[in-house]
């Protein structure tokens, strides 16, 4: 391979920066991304490929910082790319980060935006709170988490608006699900609009929540995407009876418009695949650590001849 060659896939290569475990499977990866983090917009997000021979997954972009060329990816271990990128240290490299993709939030630019994240939700809302912040919205974000060590970036939104934070048992902040507080703030009246990220569930409730309140909502959807260039048909959703591509059309769509149903059926089209997967990934993983285990073993018995 030629010398110019060599450079040319160095200059591919995106190097972890940072690394920080925000809850027990949530991790935050500080990325280089010079080019990405110079012209990112809130909602877009990037198709990451950890290395050859690796599947290609959809992150949001959750933060830059464009003076040093980093982006943040906020991941949750959920499978196997996911259990192999959260196990990246500082110094090691992800092979390609295509984006930025999707069509940006449509932000309003006065009143009242709730947006409402469940699990890892919470850092798609992250630069969308940011942004609306910036332009002088009034911004509060309901959160949710099984129980306070799964609530994660709090902080970060607080430097934005006003967070309600909500646990399933009640071990820190409100009592209930995302969609309790969203009730109440929305019977408080004043909300403008909703941004809501999460599981299809979860979204599906916040729709119909506030529909009958005649309160404009955006979902971002989590289909399930490949190319991310709207070539591949992988990631097709129904809206308002027509079909689109969440990569290039979306990834947020009018939530009152949204076939939540076929999202749902159509997240599950490759679960057994997905399952071995990860069934194979903790096998190689166990057999890594045996042959490790036996070789430490051989190294410390005593040689042949030796005194005991
Ligand atoms: P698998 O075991 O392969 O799959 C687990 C589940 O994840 C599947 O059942 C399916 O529902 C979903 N999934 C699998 N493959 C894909 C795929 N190629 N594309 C989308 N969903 C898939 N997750 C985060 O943790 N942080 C983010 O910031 C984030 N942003 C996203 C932004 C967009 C626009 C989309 C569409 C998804 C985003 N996700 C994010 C979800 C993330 O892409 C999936 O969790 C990931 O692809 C799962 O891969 P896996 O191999 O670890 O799990
Ligand atoms: Fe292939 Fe959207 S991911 S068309
Ligand atoms: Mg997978």
């Amino acid at each position: 391979m030629a010398a110019s060659e060599f450079a040319a896939v160095e200059d591919a290569v995106h190097l972890v920066l940072d690394r920080q475990q925000l809850s027990p499977n949530v991790t935050r990866l500080v990325v280089a991304a010079p080019r990405i983090a110079q012209v990112r917009k809130a909602g877009q997000f990037v198709i990451v490929r950890l290395g050859p021979g690796a599947e290609r997954i959809p992150l949001t972009i959750a933060k830059v910082d464009a003076a040093a060329g980093t982006i943040d990816l906020v991941i949750q271990a959920v499978g196997k790319s996911t259990f192999d990128l959260c196990e990246l240290q500082p110094g090691d490299a992800i092979t390609d980060v295509a984006g930025p993709l999707g069509k940006p939030t449509e932000l309003i630019t006065s009143g009242h935006a709730v947006l409402v994240g469940g699990g890892v939700g919470t850092a798609v809302i992250q630069p969308i709170a940011q942004a609306l912040h910036a332009s002088g919205v009034r911004v509060t974000s309901v959160i949710g988490g099984r129980s306070r060590e799964w609530v994660i970036l709090e902080e970060e939104l607080r430097q934005v608006g006003d967070v309600v934070t909500c646990t399933d048992d009640g071990s820190y902040g409100r009592h209930g699900f995302v969609t309790e507080a969203l009730r109440d703030l929305i019977a408080a009246g004043g909300v403008d609009v909703v941004y809501a990220v999460g599981p299809v569930p979860m979204m599906r409730a916040v729709a119909q929540l506030t529909q009958p309140a005649g309160v404009p909502t955006y979902a971002s959807l989590n289909a399930i995407m490949v190319d991310g260039t709207g070539m591949c048909g992988g990631c097709r959703v129904s809206v308002g009876g027509e079909t689109r591509y969440a990569c290039v059309d979306g990834p947020e769509f009018d939530a009152h418009l949204v076939d939540f149903s076929l999202l749902s059926d159509r997240l599950t089209t490759y679960r057994d695949f997905e399952q071995q997967a990860l069934e194979r990934r903790e096998a190689c993983r166990i057999g890594a650590l045996s042959a490790q285990a036996a070789r430490v073993e051989a190294a410390a018995a005593p040689t042949e001849g030796a005194p005991a």
